[in-house]
């Protein structure tokens, strides 16, 4: 049995029914209504080998309880995905105007909570600590300076108040500030981290799970987490119990580095360039 976490459209999951024909079972898990909606209609040759559930990966573990132990593989395709950042009025991106909201799904947190209520400085951390931008504090400045006269409430508006804090302004800024507050709307870091500890104790023994990740901060939370669960229970063996903490199911490690994709599907698929896949299987 396999899970795809972020079912999305249903491309990744299609191809692993087919390739784990003519039994093999997924389940496809989504917070996004939309995307589930379109996996029901890729998957629905694939009749009752495929089942679909709304949710957050975040609560994996009680999404599939009744699976404890009996999985082959769970996959996790992070991020946004193109059809969310297409539509503009989800407003995820800074190319297009739509109302700042940019919550994939089941979130109360929108963009525009996020940029007219919290204060400079915790803007500032977020942009530094979610986006990497050196420009935090300025633009941070400049968001807080431009609210006095008025909500800020389209993708439009924000992606000029950033636009104007420098005479040229590069459009990884604009991605990064976007990103920042994309990860903070949906609680990404946090998901990831609940996902991953909750994925390894679904697994069956020889179970592997993959994640591919598009941007740094999600990659190493993946990196540290296998490297983590790679290393055995280290207290002596005279200990009754374990008190190291890291006596349960642990990872070998699959990818030592991660798969990137080659020159042919960056070009094919610009979207794929930032791609890290890393996978680990369950001793
Ligand atoms: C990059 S897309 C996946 C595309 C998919 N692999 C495909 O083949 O179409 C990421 C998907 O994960 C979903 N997602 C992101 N974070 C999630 C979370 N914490 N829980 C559940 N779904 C999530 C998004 O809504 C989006 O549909």
């Amino acid at each position: 049995m396999y899970v795809d976490a972020t079912v999305g459209g249903g491309g990744h999951a299609a191809e692993i029914l087919r390739r784990s024909g003519p039994d093999g079972r997924l389940i496809g898990i989504d917070r996004d209504p939309e995307a589930l909606a379109a996996a029901m209609v890729a998957l629905a040759a694939y009749g009752s080998r495929a089942e679909l559930v709304a949710g957050n990966f975040a609560e994996l573990g009680s999404l599939l309880k009744s699976h404890a132990g009996r999985v082959d593989g769970v996959l996790f395709d992070l991020g946004v995905s193109s059809p969310q950042i297409d539509r503009p009025d989800r407003g995820f991106s800074f190319q297009s105007d739509g109302r700042l909201d940019m919550r994939m799904g089941g979130s109360n947190l929108t963009a525009a909570a996020v940029v007219n209520s919290y204060s400079q400085a915790r803007l500032a951390a977020m942009f530094r600590e979610y986006g990497e931008e050196r420009e935090s504090t300025r633009i941070a400045r400049a968001v807080v300076r431009q609210r006095q006269s008025g909500p800020i409430a389209t993708t439009e508006q924000l992606a000029a108040i950033i636009r104007g804090t420098r005479p040229v302004m590069p459009a990884k800024t604009l991605a990064r500030i976007f990103q920042a507050i994309r990860i903070e709307v949906n609680d990404e870091l946090g998901s990831l981290r609940l996902a991953l500890e909750q994925a390894q104790g679904l697994l069956a023994r020889g179970g592997r799970m993959a994640v591919i990740s598009y941007h740094s901060l999600e990659d190493r939370i993946v990196k540290q987490h296998f490297r983590d669960r790679a290393v055995v229970c280290t207290c002596p063996p005279a200990l009754p119990v374990c008190a190291c903490g890291r006596s349960g199911p642990t990872l070998r490690v699959v990818t030592p580095r991660p798969v990137v994709p080659d020159e042919r599907e960056r070009q094919d698929n610009q979207r794929s360039r930032s791609a890290k896949l890393r996978a680990a299987e369950r001793t």
